[in-house]
């Protein structure tokens, strides 16, 4: 039995995916063994958190090695040049604003504050994306974020106008640590905003690849809400984005130092009717799960029983779980095709599909793609209008496998 990180109550099992190994950490050799663990869910029925039974220790997932550079994608070099946007018009009004980001990774946001000389941030503990945001003019501090560098960080820049984070408060597993830290760091009408991955959407869409080792929370209005109450901070806004394939934006202050809007009361009613926060909610998730890694391993083996080749599109941290789980390996995909200079020439964890470049992609395409990176299919359904043009075709799977 597992405990609910944030109030100690005891965790019920949403779904259990069995051993699993760390999603973003590309294997340089096939033949030396893997770090696994058991990757599972739970619910906690008192404050209506979703997390992770069992954790990976950070340091096997975040160090010099990480191979996740936020700036590979257009379209989330544009989702972060907007954050910057909104930052700079919140602080407009405010004498001597100060923004903290945790995890800047290589710098995409705080570069657009740095170049305009306003005080800031970042706190990232992967040193070689720390390294980028340093090239980039931005002021970082490779460590992970607690309430004891809260403290620090207050008594060397003082406190924070702005506090902000995309998907990184979901991996720190001591998340009560970091909401102290918030109230400690943030100014008396600042404001801390994070996003992350939407439980709601998860739910919805079925899409299970976002249960992997860095996520250790799946976070809803109902659960941050009551987090943030534990800490003397209060949920004021929350707002939805398109980005990794759902999110939310949750918008914190300190208790009474603003007002809730109507769309938090419009997301805990919609969440509530969804019932995510009574056990019963997540009844049929591990059974809709189930369906849809059968369906795509059929579909596969189909195709490649009529001697189609099969390549899969963006080695995501996310596919570690959908190709593992549904036991999706190199006897049915040629190769990963991705653009990560890091990624390329290593294999996939677990199932130790080789990553190439897209230049391979490109050379000999196949008839058939698994689109590992759904989330960014807007992009590249543009980039790769041509191959469509041609015959080839895009297998996506949520909420259901469909060839398009
Ligand atoms: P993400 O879903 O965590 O953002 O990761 C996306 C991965 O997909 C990343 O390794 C880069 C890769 N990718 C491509 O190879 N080609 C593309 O056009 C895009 C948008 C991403
Ligand atoms: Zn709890």
């Amino acid at each position: 039995m597992s405990k609910c990180r944030v109030c100690c109550a005891e965790l019920k099992t949403v779904i259990d995916f069995g051993s699993m190994p760390i999603s973003n950490r590309f294997v340089v050799d096939p033949h030396v063994d893997e770090y696994k663990f058991n990757l599972s869910v739970g619910f906690c029925p008192e404050c209506y958190m979703v997390e992770l039974e069992e954790c990976v220790p950070p340091s096997e997932m975040f160090n010099a090695d990480y191979t996740f550079f936020s700036s590979t994608s257009t379209a989330m070099a544009e989702h972060f040049h907007r954050i910057a946007d909104e930052i700079k018009e919140r602080i407009s009004d405010k004498v001597q604003p100060f923004v903290v980001e945790l995890g800047c990774n290589d710098g995409i946001m705080l570069q657009h504050l740095a170049a305009q000389g306003i005080a800031h941030l970042g706190i990232e503990p992967s040193a070689n994306v720390a390294l980028k945001a340093c090239e980039r003019g931005v002021n970082v501090r490779t460590d992970f974020f607690n309430a004891t560098l809260a403290r620090e960080i207050v008594r060397e820049y003082g406190h924070a106008t702005v506090v902000c984070g995309s998907n990184v408060v979901c991996h720190i597993e001591d998340i009560n640590s970091v909401f102290s830290g918030i109230s400690e760091i943030l100014s008396e009408e600042g404001v801390f905003f994070f996003e992350d991955p939407y439980l709601f959407d998860i739910i919805c869409k079925t899409s299970f690849d976002q249960i992997y080792d860095e996520h250790v929370y799946y976070f809803s209005a109902l659960s941050v809400s009551n987090l943030a109450k534990r800490h003397g901070l209060e949920l004021v806004d929350i707002s939805l984005q398109e980005v990794h394939g759902g999110e939310a934006r949750y918008y914190l202050m300190k208790q009474g130092a603003g007002h809730p809007s109507a769309r938090v009361e419009e997301r805990l009613r919609a969440e509530k009717q969804l019932k995510l926060d009574k056990y019963e909610g997540y009844s049929d998730f591990s059974q809709r799960v189930k369906k849809i890694s059968g369906d795509l391993k059929v579909l596969l083996e189909d195709l490649s029983a009529q001697g189609e080749r099969i390549v899969a599109y963006g080695a995501t941290s996310k596919s570690t779980t959908l190709l593992n789980y549904a036991g999706v390996g190199s006897n049915l995909i040629e190769y990963v095709s991705d653009i990560t200079p890091t990624k390329i020439g290593k294999y996939c964890p677990g199932t130790l599909i080789p990553v190439k470049s897209y230049a391979e992609f490109e050379k000999n395409p196949p008839l058939y793609t698994l689109l590992l990176a759904w989330n960014h299919k807007n992009e590249i359904f543009l980039k790769e209008e041509t191959y469509r043009n041609q015959g080839g075709r895009f297998i996506t799977f949520f909420p259901a496998v469909v060839v398009e």
